[in-house]
């Protein structure tokens, strides 16, 4: 599978990662993670360079990882330190993979291509989920058993909500909502607006209603799988202007072609410090993805299995414009990528 690389891909929480070795699989690849002892925290392969021992299974020595297997002990820049084996010779080659990784917006971003162009800029801004007083805010991670684009997928086309999630966040407005989708750069905006209609009971739980709403969710996607989703109610015939609304934010990444790590989070602004909210919207979000979401979305990959997407002429409906626009200028991006790291385009420069 071909992957952007030069992109900030969500690693984990930063909760997540602590003191301990910490593993994930990361576009294929092995990435061992822990945090030094200045809080600090690395991405480093997760395989010994000598017989390809999971070195999260070691233990750490302050800040050196040693290798469970032979002994070989690694700092935090992959350097082999220590070598308890014969003469102690540390070879050159021994050496770990180190990848850029930002701390921000309470999570861990790590850069899987180029090092010399992990601009900390190119990330998008989440000011929001940044830790304070102003938003109240539920997080999970759900690892799911499907290509990540079909993730994006269920995010742009909303038009699911109504049918997959009866009961939970579905009502009769969303798929009827006509989306208006639009391109900036390789930014992609999918608004969708439901005048006049009963909402879903979670939500109508959190926004105190009950009746008929003027209702959005405005859904922004970035490269490679990053999407925020304002969500708001108002009174019907009312102005958007000064009425409650949630963000949220869906980040795919891809573990395999087959598996993806699924970071999610909702902040709110208002009922911020209500007792027992926080606990029942995270367990009914919960419940919404991985007992309605992801159960299809894994059927889904299994019935495409090794399918390219396209290549099963996959009948095209209103609400499917945002995402057919992200595949595209996903593939745009990947393309470029190829041809610029292309042999050829090294010779040209
Ligand atoms: S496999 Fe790691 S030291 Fe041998
Ligand atoms: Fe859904």
């Amino acid at each position: 599978m071909t992957y952007l690389r030069n992109c900030w891909y969500m690693a984990a929480w930063s909760g997540e990662v602590t003191a301990a070795p910490f593993a994930r699989h990361i576009l294929d690849e092995p990435i061992l993670m822990f945090r030094k002892q200045d809080g600090d925290a690395v991405a480093l392969t997760d395989r010994c360079p000598h017989r390809f021992a999971p070195l999260h299974l070691g233990k750490l020595d302050g800040d050196r990882i040693q290798c469970p297997y032979h002994g070989l002990k690694f700092n935090a820049e992959g350097r082999c330190v220590f070598n308890p084996q014969g003469a102690g010779a540390t070879p050159a080659a021994a050496s770990l993979r180190r990848y850029p990784l930002l701390e921000r917006y309470g999570g861990l971003w790590i850069w899987m291509g180029d090092p010399t162009r992990a601009d900390p800029a190119l990330l998008p801004d989440y000011p929001f989920l940044e830790p304070g007083d102003r938003y109240a805010r539920e997080q999970g991670y759900m690892h799911t058993k499907a290509y990540y684009e079909l993730l994006s997928d269920n995010i742009l086309d909303l038009g699911h909500v109504d049918f997959l999630h009866q009961g939970s966040l579905g009502c009769e407005a969303t798929a009827r909502a006509k989306p208006r989708t639009r391109q900036e750069g390789n930014r992609i905006y999918c608004d969708r607006w439901m005048p006049d209609a009963r909402q879903g009971p979670l939500l109508n739980m959190l926004f105190e209603r009950d009746e008929p709403v003027d209702a959005w969710i405005d859904v922004v996607w970035d490269p490679p799988g990053l999407m925020l989703l304002h969500f708001g109610m108002t009174d019907v015939g009312s102005a958007r202007e000064g009425a409650r609304e949630t963000l949220n934010v869906h980040f795919m990444t891809p573990e395999s072609e087959r598996s993806t790590h699924y970071f999610w989070a909702g902040c709110r602004s208002f009922r911020r410090d209500e007792p027992g909210l926080g606990d029942t919207l995270r367990a009914g979000v919960e419940a919404a993805f991985s007992l309605e979401d992801k159960p299809m979305i894994e059927a889904q990959q299994a019935m495409m299995g090794d399918a390219d997407f396209w290549s099963l002429k996959p009948v095209l409906l209103q609400g499917d414009a945002a995402a057919v626009l992200a595949r595209r200028t996903l593939a745009k991006l990947i393309e470029a990528e190829q041809e610029a790291a292309s042999p050829a385009a090294a010779t040209a420069q």
